[in-house]
């Protein structure tokens, strides 16, 4: 009889251990899936100030270290727990059932124990809140050194960096030992807690005369048992809470990140073959990249007609590629308005807008993968198309040189490019799309003058009856311009000049960037 209920208890246990560890990871993992994909949209969404003033490391930490809390340590914790919980609960029951008094002592206890817990709870949240912040300075430091790893080497100032990356190591190292000793100093005082009840059963055992020795064995047993179950419990539960820290970290991008403005006021929907000619009109656009810095551009006021080809040409730090990003609604403008045939561009969805509009900007951008997946990442164009789009932006005979061709491989960042290839690459890319606005943000300013000359009579009849805005420092990129706009500190001081105007108004200027372009 003994020996089936000891089958029956051990197939049970084996049986319920399985369905707990299998459940309370599907659950965790359930929940930690949602929460990434929320977090993951949020940061996709996110306007580019907070891209601006958030180090890649702290976003990074919170898409590793605390979805790794999440989606590996939470469900063994959340396990242990509930194990533990059940496990205390029999064991209590037991000793209850032999030594009623007993139940007194372990109600006080438990009472000392949840008083204590409460006490030690924020401290513990903190420790761990310590410890995560403490491990984005790591990150970030690291990907800051990776990102100059070959300026670092070249000044040889590797040691600098080594001892900073320690210095960062050791104040989380600090953090993450507080951490353990605070959970270590909690469980030595809930086990002295829980020594109590040990000394109680052996007293009551001793002076009890009616109890069998098995059941004084028993109860004995059983208080030890607790004495070891409410420390692990304790300890694990600790451990969890303070794991909630991520769930919080997570939680607060997946819900508080600011996001793009999308739509303000849409009364008619745009239509799908918006726009049809391609003008541009912006009137008193000022835009500041973030409250309370000064303003970049301050009132531009200029008519481009659909079709025309304006080039762009400023100082350093006039507005130039700050003008492409509010077309793109990558900034949303202070004051003012930008309409594109009629429309202003923020009543027009964020999608929609950007699909019209083909920019190459200043600083070319690689997937890593192919080439033919940087020039058609979504399989809309046929080899022949792609192969032309290489041909019109001087490619074609160093890709047809590659043993993989079209397949060729494009490593991070495009590394295994120069700068000059990686925008005649962006150019093919764009020549695919044939967008009826075309944004050239200094394109081809690391392509030699005759290529770059080539590729501006390219883009003049290829884009022939689209509009094209090409900033320039070179005077001869945009020397083909109908029409020419010169920004002057955020101003557009001398109109949208002819260059016979540009030459007369703006003499000082023109002096500038002649200077510049030899
Ligand atoms: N992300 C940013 N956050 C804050 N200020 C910015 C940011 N980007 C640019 N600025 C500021 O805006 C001003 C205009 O910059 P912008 O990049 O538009 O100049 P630009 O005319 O394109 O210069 P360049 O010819 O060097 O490319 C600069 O004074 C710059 O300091
Ligand atoms: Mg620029």
């Amino acid at each position: 009889m003994y020996a089936l209920v000891y089958c029956v208890s051990a197939v049970l246990l084996v049986l319920t251990g399985v369905m707990q560890s299998y459940f309370s990871t599907l659950i965790a993992l359930i929940a930690s899936s949602k929460l990434h994909q929320k977090m993951f949209q949020r940061v996709l969404h996110c306007p580019m100030s907070f891209f601006d003033t958030t180090p890649v490391g702290r976003i990074l930490n919170r898409f590793s270290k605390d979805m790794d809390e999440l989606d590996y340590t939470f469900p063994f914790q959340l396990g242990y727990v509930i194990q533990y919980s059940l496990a205390m609960t029999g064991q209590m029951v037991l000793v209850g059932v032999i030594f009623p008094w007993c139940s007194i002592a372990l109600v006080i206890i438990m009472v000392l124990i949840i008083i204590m817990d409460l006490w030690f709870h924020a401290g513990i949240r903190e420790m761990k809140r310590y410890e995560s912040i403490a491990r984005s300075g790591i990150v970030v430091q690291l990907t800051s050194a990776m990102q100059g790893l070959s300026i670092i080497r070249v000044f040889g100032k590797q040691d600098i960096f080594i001892k900073k990356f320690h210095t960062y190591v050791n104040e989380h190292q600090k953090c993450h030992m507080l951490f353990y000793a605070t959970l270590l100093w909690f469980a030595f005082r809930v086990e002295v807690l829980c020594s109590l009840l040990v000394i109680i059963t052996g007293i009551l055992v001793t002076y009890s005369p009616y109890i069998t020795p098995a059941m004084a064995g028993l109860a004995l047993s059983a208080s030890f048992q607790v004495t070891q179950i409410v420390t692990g419990l304790i300890r694990n539960k600790s451990d969890l809470q303070a794991r909630f820290t991520a769930v919080e970290r997570i939680n607060e991008y997946a819900k508080t990140l600011p996001q793009e403005q999308s739509v303000v006021s849409l009364k008619t929907p745009v239509p799908r073959e918006w726009p049809p000619d391609g003008s541009i009109t912006l009137k008193d656009v000022e835009l500041s990249y973030r409250p309370g810095l000064p303003l970049v551009l301050k009132g531009i006021n200029c008519h481009i007609k659909g079709g025309e080809k304006i080039g762009v040409i400023g100082r350093t730090g006039a507005g130039k590629s700050s003008l492409i990003g509010t077309l793109l609604r990558l900034m949303e403008i202070d004051s003012g308005s930008i309409t594109i045939d009629g429309i202003d561009i923020a009543n027009v969805p964020l999608a929609q807008l950007r699909s019209v509009l083909a920019v190459i900007p200043q600083e070319p951008v690689l997937f890593q993968g192919t080439i033919r997946y940087n020039l058609d990442p979504f399989n809309e164009y046929t080899d022949e198309m792609l192969w032309n789009a290489l041909e019109q932006s001087y490619l074609k005979e160093k890709i047809s040189l590659e043993s993989m061709q079209l397949e060729a491989v494009v490593d991070a960042d495009g590394n295994n490019f120069s700068v000059g290839e990686k925008q005649l690459i962006c150019l093919a890319r764009t020549i695919l799309r044939k967008n009826k606005i075309l944004l050239l943000d200094e394109a081809t300013a690391f392509v030699d003058v005759e290529t770059d000359f080539k590729i501006q009579k390219t883009v003049h009849e290829t884009f022939a009856e689209c509009t094209i805005l090409t900033i320039a420092h070179r005077l001869n990129t945009i020397w083909d311009s109908d029409r020419i706009l010169v920004l002057d500190a955020g101003r557009t001081p001398n109109i949208l000049g002819q260059r016979k105007d540009l030459l007369v108004v703006s003499i000082d200027m023109f002096y500038i960037l002649r200077v510049e372009a030899l």
